[in-house]
């Protein structure tokens, strides 16, 4: 086809619980699509205490992360897997800065500066890099060998 050149790549967007509350869901989403992203996936899902230290692993031992974990339980969020070339790059950059207070200066127009609360409650997450992007969309969407999906979180 015309756009066999443009590889297309997956990434793991979250609408956080203070961007489903702030009612920033829909703005969000007409955002991604209108920089060219599909939503391939979606679901409503809240998490247990469990699934988001597994989820932040890396960030396991640093001083925040008691702190996150309760807020990332605290309500609902939205997950999607969105697509296109450079997804993973672009929506980072579409997102930007993880302070929305450092965001509101230095990348106005970001996500997470018109949307975000503060360091911690920053609105969205978005895959760091191809491997963050393969566990991040496996550990929320892929089929076990039984054939079901692992969404035991969904709402
Ligand atoms: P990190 O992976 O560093 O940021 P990003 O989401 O931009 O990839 O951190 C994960 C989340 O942890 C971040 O989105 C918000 C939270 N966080 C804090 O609450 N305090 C902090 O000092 C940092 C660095 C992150
Ligand atoms: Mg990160």
């Amino acid at each position: 086809s015309v756009d066999s050149s443009i590889e297309s790549e997956r990434t793991l967007a979250i609408i956080k619980p203070d961007g489903v509350s702030g009612n920033h869901t829909n703005s969000i989403k007409e955002t991604i699509l209108n920089n060219g992203f599909k939503i391939t996936e979606e679901s409503f899902i809240q998490l247990d205490e469990d699934r988001v230290k597994s989820f932040y692993a890396e960030h396991s031992s640093r001083s925040f992360f008691p702190s996150l974990v309760q807020y990332m339980i605290s309500g609902p969020m939205l997950i999607m897997v969105l697509e296109k070339g450079n997804a993973i790059a672009d929506w980072r950059a579409l997102i930007g800065p993880t302070d929305p207070l450092k965001a509101k200066v230095t990348h106005p127009h970001s996500v997470r500066a018109i949307c975000g609360l503060d360091l911690q409650k920053n609105c969205v997450h978005g895959s760091d890099s191809p491997q963050s992007a393969a566990r991040e969309i496996s550990f929320f969407f892929e089929r076990t060998s039984s054939g079901h999906v692992s969404k035991h979180d969904e709402l």
